[in-house]
């Protein structure tokens, strides 16, 4: 029988890595990748009225209120390519709230990934840190140079200065207990994520294998 498609949570504090390692992770497997934070950067920048809402809480490095964000994530979840290919859910859920919206709606994530650094490692990333607008690539200055030629075109997130980056800090202590308490039926990995990108990329994907192994296994027993 064949394992239904995988579906995973990344979580980590601002700045961990989740956004660099879930790019190699929806190449390697073909999952959909759906960034909270992107999916609410998307609605300020359209202006809509959720937008609106959301973009105060984002700047002060709080967080969104748990019904708008459950609402935005729950309707992309539905959609048919997440539901055919899996999907790597980064960002969500972040509030014990969250996690009960998430199991009302019947899903149940197969792994949680929590990717670990330290407070200083986090606030030296989210300094140097620089977006690509045109591909979507996240650079850093100093630990992943942009090549000269997109250089000239890259862009520094507005919540990306040392004062947010410490409220946003604070805001995920306050909840990553109880986020990993209330999606305990997943498999949690905690990995390391104060290393090169490559070495913390693979305990991810060995984390990931030893997931894929487990769905499959639960196929084959039903
Ligand atoms: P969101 O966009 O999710 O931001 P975040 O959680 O703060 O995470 P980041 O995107 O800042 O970092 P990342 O872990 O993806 O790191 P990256 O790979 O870029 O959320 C933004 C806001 O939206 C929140 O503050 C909140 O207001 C709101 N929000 C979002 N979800 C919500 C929810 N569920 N509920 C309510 N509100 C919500 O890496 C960072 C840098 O480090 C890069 O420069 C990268 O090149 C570098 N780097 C990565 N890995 C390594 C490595 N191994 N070694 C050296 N450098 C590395």
């Amino acid at each position: 029988k064949r394992a239904p498609p995988l579906r995973v949570v990344i979580s980590g504090a601002p700045a961990s890595g989740k956004g660099t390692q879930a790019a190699r992770i929806v190449s390697g497997l073909g999952l959909v990748h759906i960034s909270a934070g992107d999916l609410l950067r998307a609605e300020v920048a359209a202006g809509s009225e959720l937008g609106q809402q959301a973009q105060a809480h984002m700047e002060a490095g709080g967080l969104v209120p748990d019904e708008l964000v459950a609402a935005l994530v729950g309707a992309r979840l539905a959609e048919a390519d997440c539901v055919q290919h899996g999907w790597l859910l980064d960002g969500y859920p972040r509030t014990a709230a969250q996690c009960t919206a998430l199991k009302e709606a019947g899903i149940h994530p197969d792994l949680l990934l929590s990717i670990e650094v330290p407070d200083a490692v986090l606030v030296a990333r989210v300094a140097g840190r620089r977006l690509d607008p045109d591909t979507g690539h996240i650079y850093h200055l100093t630990f992943k140079p942009p090549p000269p030629e997109v250089a000239d075109r890259l862009v520094q997130r507005s919540d990306d200065n040392e004062y947010t980056i410490r409220a946003r800090i604070q805001t995920y202590k306050a909840h990553v207990s109880a986020v990993k308490e209330a999606l305990g039926a997943a498999r949690l990995a905690e990995v390391d994520g104060d290393r090169p990108e490559g070495a913390v990329w693979a305990d991810v994907s060995a984390a990931l294998a030893a997931a894929q192994l487990g769905a499959a296994r639960a196929a084959d027993a039903v």
